[in-house]
């Protein structure tokens, strides 16, 4: 259960060519969202480090979204499939140390789907509320 009076912090790390492309028509069409994500953009999911992830999470942000061009998409053919792995790895560990898995998540959201990002955004936020402050933080 959340914290009363708290919002959460969301590091989401997103694609250049799919889904900042996709949060930015969001934004041009006012598709709401609370502001509690904050937003860097990469080349490619491919380009997702895991200690991007844990850097996140060490340094204050309750969850962590990772967003991509859908597979078969992906402008460098393969990242977003090693970025996939990457984060079935990552969640493992996250489990390991005790940290629920559904602080982190990934998803695909392509250039013209600006309304699924608004979507995508609400079930995060919604989801890391859910959950309350990351253990990291307490
Ligand atoms: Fe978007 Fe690779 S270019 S995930």
């Amino acid at each position: 259960m959340a914290d009363e009076g708290w919002n959460p912090k969301i590091v989401a790390i997103i694609c250049n060519w799919c889904s900042y492309a996709g949060a930015d028509l969001a934004g041009g069409a006012r598709i709401q969202y609370p502001p509690d994500i904050r937003a860097i953009r990469v080349m490619c999911t491919g380009r997702v480090d895991p200690l991007f992830i844990m850097k996140a999470f060490n340094d204050g942000a309750d969850g962590v979204l990772v967003s991509g061009c859908h597979f078969g998409d992906c402008h460098y053919l393969e990242g977003n499939y090693k970025c996939a792995k990457r984060m079935f790895l990552m969640k493992n560990v996250l489990k390991n140390i005790g940290v629920n898995d559904k602080r982190l998540r990934m998803t695909f959201v392509s250039a013209s789907e600006g309304a699924k990002w608004g979507v995508v955004m609400n079930d995060v936020i919604n989801t890391i509320k859910e959950l309350g402050p990351s253990p990291f933080n307490r």
